[in-house]
């Protein structure tokens, strides 16, 4: 009688908590939004880039301001890439401690954006030693991301995205880069479950270096990658390109059917990828240098950003308001013509 009692309340106990975990279980799965429906919500948005990416904050000629923020909402953006330098405010040895003022800071770029309702991606950016030599910075690497995930493991998760890595080149190929990969991802899952990650190929995330890419089993990812093609085009006079690059100069892009077309088969591969492997594609970074005259760069931008979305991409142009940037900080102006080219809406105010 007593063990009989003893086993009916036990039953009980355990059903309660098998119902409670499921339950629980199942409210997250429900609360988490999914890839598909985090890639829609992005839209259109804007690289605050040259900012936090440069080894330090200004030394690029831009430094964040509230207003940025209001502005990107105002002009019609859903979202922030945020670029961050993090390799340049952490510790060489371990445990590659961050500088807290350096986390506070990003802390407050998120809060501006947060507070003017634009979603963010956070990323990380210009680890430049670790390209030039990936095995040796490894170590360091993962521990950047360990602390950047403690630190922003409490933003809205259908807010914040963190992207592992910018445009991975150089040294680092395609079997280390999935490899690493799949270990920082599997690091920040630890505090991050249901967080959106986004990664992209090698090859400065190039729509041609999809094919390499092996991500792990995790549906919450999105992947992205960076479109500046004609080269020639978008990166004439392009300082850190190399001497070449003023040969380039007076490159025009007029939208022709040749363009339009060759844009249009770039994205159907990126799309034919994304439909096999089933993962939303986010074009984080695409723009023209200002070296290219207006008009083109106004054609081109709109092109790409109107491709992207007939592709079912999200986009974010490079930049706000430095080399390619579309608004102009010394007058306080958006340039017309790159705004309206990506916020079509706003197009004749
Ligand atoms: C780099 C920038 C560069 C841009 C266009 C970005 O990924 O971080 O420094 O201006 O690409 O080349």
């Amino acid at each position: 009688m007593h063990s009989t009692n003893f086993m009916a309340k036990f039953c009980f106990v355990t059903g309660f908590l098998l119902v409670m975990t499921i339950g629980q279980g199942y409210l997250q799965t429900a609360l988490a939004v999914t890839a598909i429906q985090y890639n829609q919500n992005l839209g259109t948005g804007i690289n605050l880039g040259n900012a936090l990416d440069a080894p330090k904050e200004g030394e690029w000629g831009v430094t964040l301001e509230a207003d940025y923020f209001r502005l990107i909402k105002e002009a019609g953006f859903s979202h922030v890439r945020l670029p961050v330098r993090w390799s340049s405010h952490a510790g060489l040895q371990a445990p590659y401690r961050i500088d807290p003022v350096f986390t506070e800071r990003v802390r407050w770029a998120i809060k501006q954006a947060r507070q003017n309702n634009l979603r963010v991606v956070l990323n990380m950016h210009h680890y430049e030693e670790f390209e030039v030599d990936p095995d040796a910075h490894r170590e360091r690497f993962l521990a950047l991301w360990k602390q950047i995930s403690e630190e922003f493991k409490n933003e809205s998760i259908d807010q914040v995205a963190f992207e592992i890595y910018n445009e991975p080149a150089k040294k680092i190929r395609a079997a280390f880069w999935n490899q690493l990969f799949a270990e920082a991802l599997a690091m920040v899952r630890k505090n991050n479950r249901d967080r959106i990650i986004v990664v992209g190929p090698v090859q400065w995330n190039s729509v041609t270096a999809l094919d390499t890419l092996q991500l792990p089993d995790d549906k919450n990812l999105l992947v992205t990658i960076h479109y500046y093609e004609p080269f020639h085009f978008t990166h004439q006079g392009a300082e850190w390109v190399g001497a070449e690059s003023k040969n380039w100069l007076g490159t025009t892009w007029s939208g022709s059917a040749e363009q339009i077309a060759a844009l249009k088969s770039d994205f159907d591969k990126a799309q034919k990828w994304a439909d096999a492997h089933q993962r939303p594609i986010y074009l984080g970074e695409f723009g023209a240098y200002s070296k290219a005259d207006m008009p083109s760069r106004a054609k081109y931008t709109q092109a790409v950003r109107e491709n992207a979305a007939q592709h079912g991409f999200s986009a974010a142009y490079w930049e706000f308001c430095s080399g390619f940037g579309a608004y102009n900080p010394v007058i306080h102006s958006w340039r017309k013509a790159i705004r309206d080219a990506l916020i079509p809406t706003k197009a004749g105010h």
